[in-house]
C-alpha cells in the first residue's frame, strides 16, 4: 500500500481528479505504508505516538506546521520580518525533528474529510434529526422534538461530555431548527454558513469554536448559537473515517489518535456580573 492510495480513495468517493486544499506535507504519495495515524492536528504526542507504533502514515485533517499572517510593517516593530522559523523555540522545529527521527510521512486531508464523514457524524451524534432545508454544508434540520435552547444546551453537554458551554440566546426561546456550524465554520471569518443557516430557518446552530464577533452577529439576528469545540466536534467524522480505513485497506494497521481540549474551565458559582458593562453610555455631559 501506497500513501497516494488513501488520498486517492477519498477523491474517489467525492469523484474529483484533486482536493481543494491539503496534501503531502511531508513525503510523498510514493512512500510505503506500514501503518496509518489518524489525527485532527499532528501534534507532537500524536506525532511520537505514530513513531513509536510503526504508524509511518499520519492523516491529519487541521494544517500541518503553524503558518502566520505577514501583517505591514506599520503593525510591528521595525527591521527585517521575524519569520517563525528564526524563533529557535517555535514548535515547528520539534514538529520536524520527531518526524524526521521517525521517519514519518505526513499527509493532509482537509475538504474531503468534512464532506464524507466529519460534517454529518457531528449532526449525528448531536442528534439534530432531519435535514428540511439546504445541502451540502448550509442544511438546516428539525430536531426530532421542540425544545428550550436550555434543554438543548443540556442535551449538546450531554452528547459532548463537556462540562461548561458558552451559549448566546434566551434559554426559555423554543427551538425547533438548527444549523451546523461544526470545527471552525461558526467563526465570523466564515460568517456565510451561519447567514445561510439562519436564512434558512435555524433558530440556533450548532457550533464547533466561535468568536465574539460570532456571538454578536447572531444576537442581532436573533439567532441562538451553543458552542461545543473545534476538535471535538471534529473528532466524531474522524473516529468514523480511521474505522472506514481499516476495512479498506485491511490488514494494515489503523489507529485514531483522539486529540484532546487544549483547554480548561475554570468556573466561579458567585458570579457578580464582573465584565459585563452597561449597554449604553452616557456621558455626563450628555
Ligand atoms: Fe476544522
Amino acid at each position: 500500500m501506497k500513501a497516494g492510495d488513501v488520498l486517492k480513495s477519498v477523491c474517489n468517493k467525492l469523484g474529483m481528479e484533486k482536493l481543494p486544499d491539503g496534501g503531502f506535507a511531508v513525503g510523498s504519495p510514493e512512500d510505503e505504508v506500514k501503518g496509518v495515524l489518524v489525527t485532527w492536528l499532528a501534534t507532537p504526542e500524536a506525532l511520537r505516538y505514530a513513531a513509536s507504533h510503526g504508524l509511518n502514515l499520519v492523516v491529519c485533517h487541521e494544517e500541518f506546521y503553524w503558518s502566520e499572517r505577514e501583517d505591514p510593517p506599520e503593525y510591528r516593530s521595525p527591521g527585517p520580518y521575524r519569520k517563525p522559523p528564526d524563533w529557535e523555540n517555535h514548535p515547528n522545529h520539534e514538529i520536524k525533528k520527531i518526524v524526521n527521527a521517525g521517519n514519518l510521512t505526513v499527509l493532509r486531508i482537509h475538504y474531503g474529510l468534512d464532506r464524507l464523514f466529519i460534517y454529518d457524524a457531528f449532526a449525528e451524534a448531536m442528534g439534530l434529526g432531519q435535514v428540511v432545508a439546504g445541502e451540502v454544508y448550509e442544511k438546516v434540520y428539525e430536531l426530532p422534538r421542540k425544545m428550550k435552547l436550555g434543554e438543548l444546551i443540556e442535551q449538546i453537554k450531554d452528547k459532548t461530555g463537556l462540562n461548561s458551554i458558552r451559549y448566546v440566546g434566551d434559554e426559555n426561546q423554543i427551538i425547533e431548527k438548527v444549523g451546523n456550524c461544526w470545527g471552525g465554520v461558526g467563526l465570523s471569518c466564515n460568517r456565510y454558513y451561519t447567514r445561510r443557516a439562519i436564512q434558512d430557518g435555524a433558530q440556533a446552530i450548532i457550533c464547533g469554536e466561535i468568536d465574539e464577533f460570532a456571538m454578536f452577529f447572531a444576537r442581532d439576528c436573533g439567532a441562538a448559537l451553543i458552542e461545543t469545540s473545534h476538535v471535538l466536534s471534529e473528532n466524531f467524522g474522524l473516529e468514523l473515517y480511521a474505522r472506514s480505513l481499516r476495512t479498506e485497506f485491511a490488514p494494515v494497521r489503523i489507529e485514531f489518535f483522539a486529540v484532546k481540549l487544549p483547554y480548561k474551565t475554570h468556573v466561579t458559582t458567585n458570579f457578580s456580573g464582573y465584565g459585563v458593562g452597561p449597554t449604553v453610555t452616557v456621558a455626563p455631559w450628555g
